[in-house]
């Protein structure tokens, strides 16, 4: 995809979030099996990350791992767990090494116990790091995500520290998985779809939204530079007209 003019040249989206489809049809294409399509998805994974760390992208957000993933046959469930934990094994001292702050979110209680022992592992060993923020989203789903934060301010409203009438949008953004993160600037979905497939439903208000057909293994240095040409054409208006964007710019 060639981009439009530049209407920013110079600005980088601060925080990044994926949705890395294609492991299984890239698999089919090569003739492999789909376990061979999750592997090649994480040299993907491994090289996207090093990409957006050395270009100054502040925050990246992965869906690794969908609610609705669970629902996949079981062989393919237990061997992606198993892949987790042993990509995090190994890369857990590059990433610290890289200076990158590694978190995850979703339903952790519902992973293999000895994967949310590790998990706890690698934020602990990381948690000082103030280079990129990288953000695992592993048995996530958007609609999990809005259902936790609004059970956490119904028992504010029990307990009565917060009046039903006090509610507003920032009551349930703090108690979101990504609270006090600024939300992504851009949402890149890989594999041809075009939907977002009940990742950061609430958080992505405001994204610009980038699909490619390149499958997720196949997803390079040039594709992540690609979508971040294609966030520097667009114009961010958040409900303003693009006079007022303008305008205020040019003050
Ligand atoms: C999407 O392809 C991939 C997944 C849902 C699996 C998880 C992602 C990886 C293994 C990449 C590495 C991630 C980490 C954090 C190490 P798909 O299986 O939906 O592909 P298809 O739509 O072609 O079947």
């Amino acid at each position: 995809m060639s981009a439009k003019k530049s209407q920013n040249p110079d600005v980088l989206p601060q925080h990044i979030a994926i949705i890395m489809d294609g492991n299984g049809r890239w698999a089919r294409a090569n003739g492999r099996i789909r376990h061979a399509g999750h592997r090649a998805g994480v040299k993907a994974t491994r090289n996207i990350v090093e990409a957006a760390a050395e270009r100054g992208v502040k925050a990246l957000t992965l869906f690794a791992f969908s609610s609705e993933n669970w629902n996949r046959p079981r062989e393919e469930v237990t061997s992606l767990m198993r892949l987790f934990l042993e990509v995090l094994q190994r890369e857990v001292d590059a990433l610290d090494k890289n200076n990158i702050q590694v978190k995850f979110v979703g339903a952790r209680n519902e992973l293999p116990e000895r994967l949310q022992k590790h998990l706890a592992a690698a934020e602990k060993k990381t948690a000082t790091n103030t280079g990129m923020q990288l953000i695992l989203a592993v048995a996530y789903g958007g609609r999990w995500d809005i259902l936790q934060s609004v059970k956490a301010v119904a028992t504010k409203v029990e307990q009565q520290q917060l009046k039903a009438a006090d509610i507003d949008e920032n009551a349930i953004a703090s108690n979101l998985s990504l609270a006090g993160m600024a939300p992504p600037d851009l949402l890149i979905r890989t594999g041809g779809e075009h939907r977002v497939s009940n990742f950061l439903l609430w958080d992505i208000a405001y994204s610009e939204l980038y699909f490619t057909d390149t499958l997720w293994p196949d997803f390079c240095d040039q594709d992540l530079d690609l979508a971040i040409d294609f966030f520097r054409s667009r114009e961010r208006r958040f409900g303003r007209t693009g006079e007022q964007v303008r305008v205020s710019a040019d003050g």
